[in-house]
């Protein structure tokens, strides 16, 4: 891949390939054919040499490391065309002390996960799934403000790149027409009072032409919303970008850091407040939202007084 994309208007011979390489043309014309199973698209053969079709959109760590300089995602990028779960590659890496601010980015997933056990739709080259460690010095229960700040990256992040305003509702779905787009999911090691290690999984639908079954009504992608494909490798590169400043002022224990992250989620969530929901938790109840407490935590007016979400699913109260 990174011969081609060296060479990215020029076609490379075979022999070439095969010598910079160290091995012989038969096997460079293997790999080749493996990277179009993976949906690199390249033209000709061994006779006539190897052309990319054009710059394709891969997070490969060449292009989105140096991207992210300046940042604690910059320097340990770890890329598959397919893996099962880029959060079981993180978590794995971080048991065997993979340092802060690794990041593990795939461009399919086989058994993408979701929050709750579900599972993840992960079509190749069509989404950004993205894991990051991250050793906060912090109590677990902050792992909240984690989740949220996380959401709130992503909301900046697609704000930037598309000039769409996503929504937010807790604690970290983000939302296009009423629609998810992306979904996070937080994984740790930690003692009762300290956290061993993050991982954060961000998965976002971004150019899915469409989504049938039972996935229609719920889903929705960036280029469904807006009607055009984007960069994932930009929109990689935003989001960890946005990811890193908050991140920073909250585990360098910056005073104003936690009251920011809750301003700002209920600034960009209308779901935070006024909102009739329907929580799943405890057998289910409906009411009326009342922003987050000092923990983040969701507060909601029911008619039997206030109660706290503290894990449940919230949804829209008209919501099917
Ligand atoms: C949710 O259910 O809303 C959370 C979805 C999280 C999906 C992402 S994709 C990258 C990372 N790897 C996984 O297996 N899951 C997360």
């Amino acid at each position: 891949m990174r011969l081609l994309t060296d060479n990215a208007t020029v076609v490379v011979s075979g022999t070439r390939i095969a010598e910079e390489l160290g091995t012989s043309r038969t096997e460079v014309w293997r790999a080749v054919q493996h990277l179009r199973e993976l949906g690199v698209r390249i033209t000709g053969h061994p006779a006539t040499g190897y052309q990319l079709d054009k710059m394709p959109d891969l997070l490969l760590p060449e292009i989105l490391a140096p991207m992210l300089k300046g940042t604690i995602f910059g320097a340990r990028v770890h890329h598959y065309f397919r893996t099962g779960s880029t959060n079981v590659a993180a978590m794995q890496a971080a048991a065997e002390d993979e340092a802060e601010g690794a990041v593990f980015v795939a461009e399919e997933q086989t058994s993408g996960r979701g929050r709750g056990g579900h599972s993840w739709a992960s079509a190749q080259s069509q989404g950004i799934y993205c894991s990051a460690v991250l050793r906060p010095a912090l109590p677990p229960a902050d792992t909240l403000l984690l989740s949220l700040l996380t959401g709130i990256a992503v909301a900046e992040a697609v704000e930037q790149t598309t000039g769409m305003h996503p929504d937010l509702r807790w604690p970290n779905d983000v939302l296009l027409g009423g629609k998810k787009f992306c979904g996070i999911l937080i994984e740790m090691n930690a003692e009762p009072t300290r956290v061993r290690y993050v991982v954060v999984g961000i998965g976002v639908n971004v150019n899915q032409p469409s989504f049938g079954g039972e996935l229609e009504p719920i889903a929705t992608s960036l280029r469904m919303e807006s009607g055009r494909e984007w960069s994932r490798v930009e929109l990689t590169a935003a989001l960890l970008k946005s990811l890193d400043g908050w991140y920073r002022r909250l585990a360098q224990g910056a005073p104003e850091a936690r009251a920011n992250i809750l301003l700002t989620f209920e600034e960009r969530s209308s779901f935070a407040r006024s909102r009739h929901v329907r929580v799943e938790e405890e057998g289910g109840y409906e009411g009326v939202t009342e922003g987050l407490d000092e923990r983040g935590f969701l507060r909601v007016r029911t008619d039997k007084g206030q109660r706290i979400v503290l894990s449940g699913t919230v949804r829209a109260a008209d919501e099917r």
